[in-house]
């Protein structure tokens, strides 16, 4: 059991027995969802907060969706709007929102201020992206994969671009634990952050999973079952926009590439794209690609998320 189950910052903060569970509800209200039966009442008027400090789409939306879905209500705040834009402390905001709240959800450039928020809170919070995860965007994207091939050891998911992303490191942390076989075809410099390599490959020992960081996207796409991809310029790193795009551009996921994949590959990519650069509008346009029926899975893994956290 892990000391603080309601915390949720890191793929780290899932263990298997979670994320089968988690599963297992999602299976279940996505079901109940399709045969009509949309709102379920789990959170009992529960009044969850997304404090955002930067855009999104998805995670905001599914979330703000999910949480109706289930019965509660939420509140969207800015960051900016919040006197956290004008410098009030984290653990001075943090104090005052448990008081309100039954939970918060928090997209932030820096990780650490989550770790911060974590520190003086003790109703759940879970990070909705931040400079070095996306932990639900992971969850998400192997209950797709295990949708689609009922499966998750054993199959090899290629990662091209950029192998610091968020989303790759909580792919890889997530995919060690549950036993696949993740490969990142990344550019000198871009491979992911050595603490987070460290820890997936203490979770390999355990779990027969098979990591590899390579720079040879052609070795790493080659019968790959899933191959991912993210932007290569992430929120907050607009000002190396130039530099990335030139040093990332022999990584992006095209026919050629795709065409190594196994014959009944699916592509993903955890949106939003930038056709012609990361991927080209070809491959997310085509017939491999699963990106619509990932991004809805954002909502449903979500109200399993969450059923799970206040059941
Ligand atoms: N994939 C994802 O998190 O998208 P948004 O930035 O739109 O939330
Ligand atoms: N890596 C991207 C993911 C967006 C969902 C970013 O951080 O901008």
């Amino acid at each position: 059991m892990r000391r603080r189950p309601h915390i949720i910052l890191s793929a780290d903060d899932f263990d298997l027995d979670d994320v089968i569970k988690i599963f297992d509800i999602t299976k279940d209200l996505k079901s109940r969802y399709y045969y009509g039966e949309r709102y379920v009442n789990i959170l009992n008027k529960k009044i969850i907060g997304l404090i955002f400090q930067k855009p999104s789409t998805r995670t905001r939306v599914s979330f703000e969706v999910a949480i109706r879905q289930l019965g509660g209500e939420s509140i969207y705040m800015s960051w900016n709007e919040l006197q956290l834009g004008r410098g009030e402390p984290i653990k001075d905001t943090a104090r005052v929102l448990e008081r309100y709240l039954d939970g918060i959800i928090a997209r932030v450039y820096k990780h650490e201020d989550l770790v911060e928020f974590s520190r003086y809170i003790s109703i759940p919070l879970i990070n909705g992206l931040s400079d070095r995860e996306h932990p639900v965007q992971a969850l998400s994207d192997y209950y797709t994969i295990y949708e689609r091939f009922g499966r998750l050891k054993g199959l090899k998911i290629a990662f091209v671009g950029d192998g610091s992303d968020n989303v790759s490191n909580s792919l890889l942390i997530l995919g060690a634990k549950l036993g696949v076989e993740y490969w990142i075809a990344t550019a000198p410099g871009y491979e992911p952050p050595k603490d987070l390599l460290d820890l997936a490959f203490k979770y390999v020992e355990k779990t027969g999973a098979k990591i590899v960081v390579t720079h040879d996207v052609e070795k790493a796409v080659s019968e790959a079952d899933v191959v991912y991809t993210d932007v290569w310029v992430s929120m907050g790193q607009e000002h190396e926009r130039e530099k990335r795009l030139k040093d990332l551009a022999d990584y992006q996921v095209n026919t050629k590439i795709m065409s190594l994949a196994k014959k009944n590959a699916v592509f993903m990519h955890c949106l939003p794209a930038k056709r012609g650069e990361e991927v080209t509008d070809e491959v997310i346009e085509g017939e491999h690609s699963i990106v619509w029926d990932q991004a809805e899975n954002r909502l449903h893994v979500q109200k399993g998320l969450l059923a799970y956290l206040y059941r």
